[in-house]
């Protein structure tokens, strides 16, 4: 396979989770940073990065087909480099199976990525899969994204190791970032124009930190901070674990007017005996109590949580109790998938794994159950007058589209502009969306 020359275009692609799109945008920095620009939308780039994600299936499947998509015509490939999960979970794997590869990176070694880039067009392919804690975030160039709205990693990987899930594998041991260079970074966003910012982790719950004048706070702590920049206006996070919840976040939704009424908490199945099977460590009852908290905190938050269904063993009754919790909470969105067997993972190998066709069956019941609620809570919204902030632009002349405090998709017509924050009574709920009107 013959090298690469120097790239002066490159494109990122980012798969799976907000945090991969974190890290593609600060890939997309670096590289901006070294000369190169980004390609324009269905142009052919220099070097293609795909940032990739492991945590269902077919994940490894899909990089290939990937790779093989980006063959030119003539037979040459851009300079490819494989980043994210998959990239840390089966590099080896990768750059012996595919020669135009020739970089790949994990997520905690990115910083990296132009010398890699850079000795590959010398002719030396080459793998970064050490994770180093927090040594990636001090490498990287400045914020340089623009736009109303802003994901801000605070907290990377996983501890608790559930045992179906990657993270702790592909992501590392759960590190926090430090307070100050968080606000630093949120105020180059703010500055970028971004009136809100999502705060990320894998449990972004479990961030800590010392905050400017040495007092331990937790998120909280960074939330009630960010909130004193006069040019925020609105604080989100997730995804949180139950375990990690605090009183003092929990009260921080009553207090801090720019933390969102949502809430995002996954609790993944409704039965105890398979919680305890994938290492959850919390029951039913504490995940519903958890909520009430919140709801005696801030009675209008929303909530939204993530549901695995056929975990190995899982019976029809179970996944009954799965429902149940579902009818009880009404949430306002949620993500529910099928149980996919990770390698390396003590799920993979219990016994009793739960046929595919059971797995669709249970995952379109419980699909059916999450829509119906989410359109209820839409339907309940209707009447309200609530501030969106702006987004983008909308399908039609004159009609833009924003986010409720709710985070629900609002488009309304009239005078407003990206970033503004207008207030809009709510008339019309779909399912996915609601229609409003300036007010
Ligand atoms: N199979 C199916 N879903 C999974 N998730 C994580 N690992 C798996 C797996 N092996 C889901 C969980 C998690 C979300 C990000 O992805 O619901 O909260
Ligand atoms: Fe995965 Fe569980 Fe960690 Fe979430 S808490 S990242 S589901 S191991």
């Amino acid at each position: 396979m013959a090298t690469n020359p120097a790239p002066k275009t490159f494109r990122v692609k980012s798969f799976g989770c907000q945090m991969n799109v974190y890290d593609g945008e600060r890939m997309a920095e670096l590289l901006g940073a070294e000369g190169m620009t980004a390609a324009a939308e269905g142009d052919d780039a220099d070097l293609v990065v795909l940032n990739t994600c492991h945590i269902r299936e077919k994940a490894t499947e899909k990089v290939y087909s990937d790779i093989g998509r980006l063959r030119r015509d003539d037979g040459t490939s851009p300079l490819i480099a494989v980043a994210g999960c998959v990239a840390q979970a089966e590099g080896e794997e990768i750059m012996a199976r595919a020669p135009s590869v020739k970089v790949v990176v994990g997520p905690q070694s990115y910083h990296r990525l132009p010398e890699m880039v850079a000795d590959a067009a010398s002719g030396k392919r080459s793998t970064e899969t050490d994770m180093p804690a927090e040594a990636k975030f001090a490498a990287l160039p400045k914020r340089r994204k623009s736009g109303p709205t802003a994901f801000l990693t605070v907290q990377e990987g996983c501890d608790k190791f559930c045992t179906y899930c990657v993270v702790p594998y592909t992501r590392g041991a759960e590190i926090s970032r430090p307070f100050v260079d968080l606000v630093e970074e949120a105020k180059h966003l703010i500055a970028g124009g971004a009136r809100e910012i999502t705060l990320l982790g894998q449990n972004v719950n479990a961030w800590t930190g010392e905050d400017d004048r040495g007092r331990p706070v937790g998120l909280e702590g960074l939330a009630r901070a960010l909130a004193a920049e006069p040019d925020l206006a609105r604080i989100r996070y997730t995804t949180s674990h139950p375990n990690d919840m605090t009183d003092a976040l929990i009260a921080a939704h009553g207090e801090v007017d720019k933390l969102m009424p949502f809430l995002h908490l996954p609790v993944q199945a409704g039965s105890d005996r398979i919680l305890k099977a994938m290492n959850r460590s919390h029951t039913v009852d504490s995940y519903l109590q958890l909520l009430e908290r919140f709801r005696v905190a801030r009675p209008d938050i929303a909530l939204s949580g993530d549901f695995i269904v056929g975990f190995p063993g899982e019976t029809e009754a179970e996944f009954e109790e799965t429902l149940k919790v579902v009818d009880a909470v009404g949430y306002a969105q949620a993500f529910s998938f099928k149980y996919s067997p990770r390698p390396g993972t003590p799920a993979a190998t219990m016994a009793d794994h739960v046929p595919a066709s059971v797995m669709d069956e249970r995952l379109q019941r419980l699909q059916a159950a999450l829509n119906r609620d989410q359109w209820a809570f839409n339907k309940a919204s209707v009447g309200k007058i609530c501030e969106v902030l702006v987004e983008r632009k909308g399908k039609h002349p004159g009609q833009w589209l924003g986010k409720s405090p709710w985070l629900q998709s609002v488009h309304f017509f009239g005078d407003a502009h990206i970033g503004a924050l207008v207030r809009v009574e709510l008339v019309e709920a779909g399912p996915n969306s609601l229609s409003g009107r300036l007010v």
